[in-house]
Parts: C-alpha cells; sequence; structure tokens
C-alpha cells in the first residue's frame, strides 16, 4: 500500500500552516516559530512536494527591503538544495492594522491602492520564486454591519483590482494564474464572496476570466453547511478549480482548520475519489497540488506539527487506496449500473432531436405512465453509499 508521500503526489503546505504558533483570540503562542529553512527541510524529508506562503510569513510586515531580500534568497537557497518547489503564493492583506477594514475592499481608497501596490510587489515574487498560482483569500474583505458596507461598491472595486492584477501578469508575460478562495465568514462577521459559487459568478464578470479561478477550502464551505465534494464537482467541470485547500471541519462552527479526514470523513472519502477518479476518462480529475491548509493544534509541540503534517498526507494516500479499492469491486460496478450514475451522462435529447421532435415523441409524455413507472423500483442509492461505508472503513477487500 502506497502509504508512503513522494514529490509525484504533489503534496504542498503552507507556511503559515505548519508555522502556526498556537496563538487563538483567547490565548498567544504555544510553539516557538519555525525557521522557513527548518521547515524546507522537514517538508522535504516527509515526502511532501512543495512549500506556499504569504509575503508576511516569510519577511514580517513593514520590512526593509534588504531584510525581505534576505529572506527570499535564504528561501532560493534552500529551494535549490532540496528541490522543493514553490508553486503557489499569496499576499496577507488582513493581518496588519491598516487592513482592519479590508485591502481592495476597504472604504479608505488609500488603503485600496496600498493594498494594490502590495500584491502588485509579490506578483513580482510569485514569478521570481517560480508559483504559476496566486491565491487571493479575502478574510477581511467584509462587514459586521449592513449600513457600513456598500456590497455593491465593494464588489467593483474588488473587480477593479482583480482586473488590474491580471492586467499586470498579462503585460510582464508571467505564467500565473488567479484563484479565488471563498470563505463565508471569520475573521469578518460576512466576508464578500462568502462560497465557491458566489465566487464562480464574480469570475465571469472580469475582464479576463480565463485567468482567475477558484482556490477551494474544505472547511469554508462546510462552515456554510455545504457539501465539498458537490462544489468541487461543479468548479471541476466549469474548468475553474485552479487550486484546493484540503483541511477538517466538523459542522457549521468556526474555521477549525484540523487535518484533512479528520472532519467528515466520508466527504473527504468522495473528495478524493473525485479527485483521482472522476475526470472524463476515468483518470485524475485534477492535477495541481493538493495544498494542505490546516493548523497543527495548539496542543501539540514540534513533534505533534510533524506528526500532523504527515497524517494529512497519510489520510490522503489511505482514501486513495480505499477509493482505488471501492472502483475495482464488481459489486461496486453493479451497484452503480443499477443506481444508473452513468445514465446521466446521456443527453436527455437524441443526437440532432429538436423541441418539436421531443414534443412529437408521445412515448415521453402522452404514453410515459410516470406513476407505473416508478411503481416498484428504486435507484440503490443506499446501498451504494453502504458499500462505500464498507470500503472507507476497510471492511472489503
Ligand atoms: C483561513 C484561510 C487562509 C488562507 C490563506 C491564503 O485562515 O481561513 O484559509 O488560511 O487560505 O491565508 O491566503
Ligand atoms: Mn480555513
Ligand atoms: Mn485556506
Amino acid at each position: 500500500m502506497a502509504t508512503t508521500p513522494t514529490p509525484a503526489d504533489k503534496f504542498t503546505f503552507g507556511l503559515w500552516t505548519v508555522g502556526y504558533n498556537g496563538a487563538d483570540p483567547f490565548g498567544g503562542p504555544t510553539r516557538a516559530p519555525l525557521d522557513v529553512v527548518h521547515v524546507v527541510e522537514k517538508l522535504t524529508e516527509l515526502g511532501a512536494y512543495g512549500l506556499t506562503l504569504h509575503d508576511d510569513d516569510l519577511f514580517a510586515f513593514g520590512s526593509t527591503d534588504a531584510e525581505r531580500r534576505t529572506q527570499i534568497d535564504r528561501l532560493i537557497a534552500a529551494k535549490e538544495s532540496t528541490g522543493l518547489q514553490v508553486p503557489m503564493i499569496t499576499t496577507n492583506l488582513f493581518s496588519a492594522p491598516v487592513f482592519k477594514d479590508g485591502g481592495f475592499t476597504s472604504n479608505d481608497r488609500a488603503v485600496r491602492r496600498f493594498a494594490l501596490r502590495k500584491v502588485l510587489r509579490n506578483l513580482d515574487l510569485a514569478a521570481e520564486l517560480g508559483a504559476h498560482t496566486f491565491v487571493m483569500w479575502g478574510g477581511r474583505e467584509g462587514a459586521e454591519y449592513d449600513s457600513a458596507k456598500n456590497v455593491g461598491a465593494a464588489i467593483q472595486r474588488y473587480r477593479e483590482a482583480v482586473n488590474v492584477l491580471t492586467q499586470y501578469v498579462t503585460e510582464q508575460g508571467y505564467g500565473i494564474r488567479f484563484a479565488i478562495e471563498p470563505k463565508p465568514n471569520e475573521p469578518r462577521g460576512d466576508i464578500l464572496l462568502p462560497t465557491l459559487g458566489h465566487a464562480m459568478a464574480f469570475i465571469e464578470t472580469l475582464d479576463r476570466p480565463d485567468l482567475v479561478g477558484l482556490n477551494p477550502e474544505t472547511g469554508h464551505e462546510q462552515m456554510a453547511g455545504l457539501n465539498f465534494t458537490a462544489g468541487i464537482a461543479q468548479a471541476l467541470e466549469a474548468g475553474k478549480l485552479f487550486h484546493i485547500d484540503l483541511n477538517g471541519q466538523r459542522g457549521i462552527k468556526y474555521d477549525q482548520d484540523l487535518v484533512f479526514g479528520h472532519g467528515d470523513l466520508h466527504n473527504a472519502f468522495s473528495l478524493v475519489d473525485l479527485l483521482e477518479n472522476g475526470g472524463p476518462n476515468g483518470g485524475p480529475a485534477y492535477d495541481g497540488p493538493r495544498h494542505f491548509d490546516y493548523k497543527p493544534s495548539r496542543t501539540e509541540d514540534e513533534t505533534g506539527v510533524w506528526e500532523s503534517a504527515t497524517a494529512n498526507m497519510r489520510t490522503y494516500l489511505l482514501l486513495k487506496e480505499r477509493a482505488a479499492a471501492f472502483r475495482a469491486d464488481p459489486e461496486v460496478q453493479q451497484a452503480l449500473a443499477d443506481a444508473r450514475v452513468a445514465e446521466l451522462s446521456t443527453p436527455t435529447l437524441g443526437e440532432g432531436e429538436s423541441i418539436a421532435d421531443l414534443l412529437a415523441d408521445s412515448s415521453a409524455y402522452e404514453g410515459f405512465d410516470s406513476g407505473a413507472y416508478f411503481d416498484g423500483h428504486g435507484f440503490g442509492f443506499v446501498r451504494l453509499q453502504q458499500l462505500a461505508t464498507e470500503h472507507l472503513m476497510g471492511a472489503r477487500g
């Protein structure tokens, strides 16, 4: 069983994830900070493919140019000596007090201009580090009070900002695409673009929609009570799954950022099955990094940090192995056929069939006895779900 991660699995981690020091709104840090070079070496040793980061994870907000350069050079040296990649970076527009009302959508225009400059500078860094994806999580873009934020104007400023950024990468010739990360709330009471559906609709209004997709996070959709696998399936169908943040969440509450699979395990199973086996020809549906955006709980020491990093990768690989067994089981194949899952891929109208042809087909309506048709046969979806459950539990081959 291949549960030992290798770079071919494309597992990546945020510097802010393993580097999380345990501080929360009720208590300070429980762990010492981790140096970026140490993180690069440990992730390489554990079999990861890459590291991702915010600008402020690598060099503190307000660093001088020289301090900034030193840290970038240390990362580049560590990257070169280990082979670890930096496939994605992002900008912190939420921690510094200046962003207390957001970056791109602050009511204060000077803050918005400063935010744009911070991101443009970070796009140059993305290009320098060889990153191809630039994530935009707008945690402070939002409000607590309806009368304090003109949401229509905020969306216009958001659009203006993303249009500027896509124009910039195009002019610079950077091979970078943007991935918007939705979240319903926290830290703001209500965040703009709260779910992947809101973000997908927004993307279609941009100047360069081809350059902008999604970075959905398991816990964020689940905080809104939504089915993450179903959302990912829609994003994939639209060609908008540019990146993914995997983690665990137990229901509608604060953002837990647990280890992948330590929340809704059934949904994690269907997600891995979708990513690995849901492609149009049965292969992988997504070939980008499997990025873990989790927080090692503040109860853990540094040993626990690295154990939790491994736990994310191991759980993913175990689920991948379980999903392959599920797909290969003849009883599952029979249950899928009985449930007519594949039949949904057949278009509802025949090839070349017109609306007039459909109207002329009396077997579709006048002769279709809907009562008798469904009398006596079910779809067997529950049996299929039980087979999935048994494979997930390791109770079947
Ligand atoms: C969260 C978010 C963040 C973002 C990250 C990238 O804390 O809720 O998931 O972790 O993913 O800041 O910008
Ligand atoms: Mn989160
Ligand atoms: Mn995230």
